[in-house]
């Protein structure tokens, strides 16, 4: 791969968007590489977290100007729908739906079209130095590709807008502050606040968590009632696909081994079946 650096350390793929002489900006080659990445790690019990970030003192500058919008400009309309669709394969269809937590680890510049793969992720962290900037409205084009909608689902409709419109940046803390990610942290400390959670997530039950992904997302659009039947099916369809059969082990350490309690971290994994 040449643009994009994978580092698979105790169960964490470490993904990077790597063009760091043009600030990770996301060319065709890219996505593509990007795409069959993610497809081959879906199925790599290597990575049990999906970690996505920048090589060097970027996150991503956003779509590279060059390959999506000049050379896209003389392409034919079948030629530039099939590299955005390339691109939507990763950057929000793939991530949304990954069945594998992903957590964005944001080190520094995002423009424009990183805001949609951030957006995507699971969870986020942030450099406190990290600079962050929806600059479309700066060089004339709307925050197209799906941008918009990505960010729709993270930020206000305030605070979506001012960036939007006026394409000031702002920094790590703003945006923790914004809740565009979870937290922001020192950029010294940042992978190791990453690792941190990364494990966390590695304790709990892999199947459970794919399914509760799932059931977030999705609920998430549905009215009360369909969100309530959809949930009660969900719900039974994670119990009958738990190989670790986690319901039951997890009662039974809470009500009759009485070893631990649930409202303050999970159940012992190891006896509970396949890890
Ligand atoms: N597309 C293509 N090339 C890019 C991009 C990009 N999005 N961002 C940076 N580069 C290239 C530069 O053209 C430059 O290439 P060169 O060395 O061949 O001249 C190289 O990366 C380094 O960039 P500099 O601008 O020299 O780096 P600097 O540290 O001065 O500035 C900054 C960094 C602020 C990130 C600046 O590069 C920038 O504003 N980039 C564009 C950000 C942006 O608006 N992204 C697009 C959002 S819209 C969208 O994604 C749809």
């Amino acid at each position: 791969m040449k643009t994009v650096a994978l580092e698979l350390e105790d169960g964490i793929a470490w993904v990077a968007m790597s063009r760091p002489d043009k600030k990770n900006a996301i060319s065709v080659e890219m996505a593509r590489e990007m795409a069959e990445l993610m497809d081959r790690l879906e199925t790599d019990e290597r990575c049990q977290v999906l970690v996505l970030t920048g090589a060097g003192e970027s996150f991503s500058a956003g779509m590279d100007l060059k390959d999506y919008f000049r050379a896209t400009d003389s392409a034919t309309a079948v030629e530039r729908a099939r590299v955005y669709r390339l691109n939507a394969s990763w950057q929000w269809r793939g991530l949304l739906h990954y069945p594998k937590p992903t957590i964005a680890m944001v080190n520094g510049w995002c423009f424009g079209g990183a805001f949609t793969p951030l957006a995507a992720c699971d969870l986020a962290v942030a450099a406190d130095e990290a600079v962050f900037g929806l600059s479309e409205i700066n060089w004339g084009i709307i925050p197209a590709g799906v941008v918009c909608k990505a960010i729709s689902t993270v930020m206000t409709q305030r605070d979506a807008m001012y960036y939007i419109m006026t394409g000031e940046t702002f920094d790590g803390k703003r945006a923790a502050e914004m809740r565009l990610v979870n937290e922001s942290v020192p950029r010294a400390q940042l992978h190791s606040r990453v690792g941190n959670l990364a494990r966390v997530l590695m304790g709990k039950n892999p199947t459970v968590l794919r399914q509760a992904k799932t059931a977030f997302r999705y609920s998430s659009r549905m009215g009360w009632d369909e969100a309530a039947d959809y949930l009660f099916a969900k719900s039974d369809q994670s119990t009958f696909m738990d190989p670790e059969r986690g319901r039951e082990e997890g009662m039974r350490q809470f009500l009759d081994e009485k070893s631990y309690k649930p409202g303050l971290g999970s159940y012992r994994r190891d006896k509970g079946g396949k890890r």
